[in-house]
């Protein structure tokens, strides 16, 4: 991982971990993020946004449906997050094939397992260089497990030491991928999912 002072000051602000599903065209996906945010304080319009890299499955299926899944998880789920977070789609054809889901009112796959999912429509995207910004509003909510969300904070200190190489290198992969990608090019509104 390359870091800096100030980005390693910057990491601690993360979100929760979060797992992410999609769905397009009989295709389903999961990952993992900690860059969720709540972005709306409104009960009757409740709204959180996502960063995505645009290299991952999930930026496509995500843009192609204009509707995703987002999970937080419980502090048993360290397996989920090595399972869609350490491993793009692109190269496991069903990841959420082995992972217990149901498809939700919006079609995307909801977890059976996690502290509280929200189904996603999404109402706007900022291009953000190498990620895209997905602001989402809520149509769905299910409660799942009490107790202690699973935080970006207590992963990383948990980490199992079988899994640190792996996280580290994918990391670094990501951080080369970016270095081209840092300029903002399309600044516009979102026009609705790109599938028609
Ligand atoms: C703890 C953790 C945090 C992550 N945070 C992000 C993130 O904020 N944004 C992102 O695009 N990828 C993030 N990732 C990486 C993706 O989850 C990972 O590359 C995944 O394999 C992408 O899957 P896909 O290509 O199947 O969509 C994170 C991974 C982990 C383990």
């Amino acid at each position: 991982m390359l870091t800096t002072d100030s980005y390693e000051l910057l990491r601690q602000l993360a979100s929760p971990i979060v797992a992410v599903t999609s769905a397009h065209a009989g295709r389903t996906n999961g990952m993992i993020l900690d860059s969720a945010i709540r972005a709306s304080i409104s009960p009757e319009h409740p709204r959180l946004s996502v960063y995505i890299h645009k290299w991952h499955l999930s930026h496509d299926l995500v843009g192609a449906s204009g509707r995703f899944g987002a999970h937080l998880l419980h502090q048993g789920q360290f397996d989920l997050v090595h399972h869609l977070g350490f491993r793009t789609g692109r190269r496991v054809p069903d990841k959420l094939g082995t992972v217990p889901h149901r498809i939700g009112e919006t079609g995307v796959p909801v977890l059976a397992d996690c502290h509280a999912a929200f189904e996603c429509r999404v109402l706007n995207t900022m291009d953000a260089g190498p990620s895209t910004l997905f602001l989402g509003e809520v149509v769905a909510t299910h409660r799942g497990v009490d107790g202690a969300v699973l935080t970006a904070e207590h992963f990383r200190a948990n980490l199992p030491e079988a899994w640190r190489e792996e996280f580290l290198t994918n990391y670094r992969e990501a951080q080369e991928r970016i270095r081209d990608l840092a300029d903002v090019e399309d600044v516009r509104r979102w026009r609705g999912p790109t599938a028609t």
